[in-house]
C-alpha cells in the first residue's frame, strides 16, 4: 500500500487571485486535478491538505480525503496535518506539492521504486535557472545529506545546481516521526518538510535523489510560471495529438484541452481552440480560427473557418459549418449545411438540410429556452428567423427573409414576410431636388 499527501493549503499570494493557487487551470482543468491524475495507479490513497475556506478545492479533489491546515506554518507542518487521516497506515507515504502539477506518472513510479532501495527518496532536478529552489546538499561520498532552503543557504550552497523538486517518499511511521520532530528555527520561521532529509541522514539512514527534467518538476508560484506550465502542457498535448494521427498544420497556434480527442486523419488548421469536452472523428477538418467546446464532430465534417461550436453540439458526418456560424445544444444531421453567418441554438437539424446565410433560431423568450426542429432535406432561405418552439418539416422550403412562427408541414413551401410594394416615381430622385 502506498499513500500520497498533497500539500495545497497555500493561497498562492504571488498569483494575486481569489482562487486557491491549485485551482488555476492548465489545459482546461485545475492543476490539482492534473496531479491527482498522475497519482492514479501509483498511490492507493491520497490525502489533500487544504487551507481554511477552500470549499471549491475540497470539491475539486473529491472523493479524495481532505484535511484543513488552519495556520500556514510551513510545508512540514502541512504534511503533519495528514497524520490523523493516515493513522495505522503502514506502507510508504509520499508528500507532493499541489503547485507541482506536471509530474509524469513514470517519474512518481521511479520515486517509489527508489524508496525500495533507500530509506528516503526525493525528486531533484537541475533547472536552467535554479533561482530560489531549495538546494540538495551532498556529502563527500555523494550521499544526500540535507536540503537547504534558498533563504537559509550560504553563497556556496546557492551555487549547487541540484534543486529539490519538493517530493519525498518514506515509510509512514518514520515519516510522521520526522515530521513531529521538525523545528522552525530558520529564516522564515517555518516547519520545512525538506528538513526530514537531514533527520533521516542523521539517523544513519540512506537517502536517494531521483532526477527528472525541469519541465516536469517546475513549481507554479506566479502567473508567469502558470503560463510557462501551460506552454509545456500544450506542447505535450500537441505532440500526443500528432502521434495519434491528427494533422496540426501550425501546431504552435492550436490550443488543446487535457481531454481533447482527435481521431486519425483529422486536420486542424491554424488558430483553432479546443475548450474541454471535444471529440473529433476521423477525416474531419477544423478550419482556421474556430472555437469548440464540449461537442462532437463526426467523420468527414468541415468546421469553419471562424465557426463556434458550443456545449451540447453534435455535427453529423460530412456536415458543413461555415464562417461566423454559432451552434449551441444542436444536432446537425449527416450532410447538413450551415455555411454562413447563423445562430442555431437548441435545435435538431435533419440530414442534408440546408440552412441559408443569416438564419437565426430565436430560442430564448427571455425566460425559457425552446427547441427548433428542422426536418431532413429542408431548405431554409437566407435571413430566416425561426421563432421557437417551432418545427419545419422534411423537404420543406422556407422563403428567404421569413419569420417562421408556426409549423411548416413536410414538403410544404412557407413564405412569412411582408409583400413587396412598388410605388412608381417615389424613389430617391423624387425626393427634394
Ligand atoms: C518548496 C520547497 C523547496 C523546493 C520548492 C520546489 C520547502 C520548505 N521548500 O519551496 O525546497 O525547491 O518547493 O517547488 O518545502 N503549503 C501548504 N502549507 C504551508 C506551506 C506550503 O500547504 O504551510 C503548500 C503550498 O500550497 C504549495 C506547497 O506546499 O502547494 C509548496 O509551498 P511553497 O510555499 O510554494 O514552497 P516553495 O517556497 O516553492
Ligand atoms: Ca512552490
Amino acid at each position: 500500500m502506498r499513500a500520497a499527501i498533497i500539500l495545497a493549503a497555500g493561497q498562492g499570494t504571488r498569483m494575486k487571485s481569489v482562487l486557491p493557487k491549485v485551482m488555476h487551470r492548465l489545459a482546461g482543468r485545475p492543476m490539482i486535478r492534473h496531479l491527482l491524475a498522475a497519482c492514479e495507479g501509483v498511490f492507493d490513497r491520497v490525502v489533500v491538505v487544504v487551507g481554511p475556506g477552500m470549499e471549491s478545492l475540497e470539491k475539486a479533489v473529491a472523493p479524495h480525503a481532505t484535511v484543513v491546515q488552519a495556520e500556514r506554518l510551513g510545508t512540514g507542518h502541512a504534511a503533519r496535518m495528514a497524520a490523523p487521516l493516515l493513522e495505522g497506515f503502514s506502507g510508504d507515504v509520499a508528500v507532493l506539492y499541489g503547485d507541482n502539477p506536471l509530474i509524469a506518472p513514470d517519474t512518481l513510479r521511479r520515486l517509489v521504486e527508489a524508496r525500495q532501495e533507500a530509506d528516503l527518496a526525493l525528486l531533484a532536478m537541475r533547472p536552467a535557472d535554479p533561482g530560489k529552489y531549495g538546494r540538495v546538499v551532498q556529502g563527500a561520498s555523494g550521499q544526500v545529506e540535507r536540503i537547504v532552503e534558498w533563504a537559509d543557504a550560504t553563497e556556496e550552497e546557492r551555487a549547487i545546481p541540484i534543486c529539490n523538486a519538493g517530493v519525498v517518499c518514506a515509510e509512514a511511521g518514520r515519516l510522521f516521526r520526522w515530521l513531529a520532530a521538525l523545528r522552525n528555527e530558520n529564516r522564515q520561521g517555518e516547519f520545512y518538510l525538506t528538513d526530514v532529509v537531514a533527520l533521516a541522514h542523521g539517523e544513519g539512514l540512506s537517502v536517494r535523489a531521483v532526477e527528472a527534467p525541469e519541465a516536469e518538476l517546475r513549481g507554479i508560484n506566479s502567473r508567469a510560471e502558470l503560463a510557462a506550465a501551460e506552454a509545456e502542457i500544450q506542447q505535450r498535448l500537441r505532440q500526443a495529438a500528432m502521434e495519434g494521427g491528427a494533422t496540426l498544420v501550425a501546431p504552435e497556434t492550436v490550443h488543446l484541452s487535457w481531454d481533447t480527442r482527435l481521431a486519425p486523419d483529422v486536420v486542424v488548421e491554424p488558430h483553432v481552440v479546443f475548450a474541454p469536452g471535444v471529440s473529433v472523428e476521423t477525416g474531419a477538418t477544423l478550419r482556421a480560427f474556430s472555437h469548440l467546446e464540449d461537442c462532437v464532430v463526426r467523420a468527414g465534417a468541415v468546421i469553419g473557418p471562424y465557426a463556434r461550436l458550443r456545449p451540447g453540439t453534435e455535427v453529423g458526418e460530412e456536415a458543413h459549418v461555415g464562417n461566423f456560424v454559432e451552434l449551441k445544444a444542436t444536432t446537425l444531421g449527416r450532410g447538413a449545411k450551415a455555411n454562413h453567418l447563423s445562430y442555431i441554438g437548441d435545435a435538431t437539424v435533419g440530414a442534408r438540410a440546408n440552412i441559408g446565410a443569416g438564419t437565426i433560431t430565436c430560442n430564448y423568450d427571455g425566460i425559457h429556452k425552446h427547441r427548433t426542429v428542422i426536418g431532413e432535406g429542408a431548405f431554409i432561405g437566407s435571413d430566416t428567423a425561426l421563432v421557437a418552439p417551432v418545427r419545419v418539416g422534411a423537404r420543406a422550403l422556407v422563403a428567404a427573409g421569413s419569420v417562421v412562427t408556426e409549423e411548416v408541414p413536410d414538403d410544404a413551401f412557407a413564405i412569412a414576410r411582408g409583400r413587396q410594394v412598388n410605388k412608381p416615381g417615389r424613389g430617391f430622385r423624387g425626393k427634394g431636388k
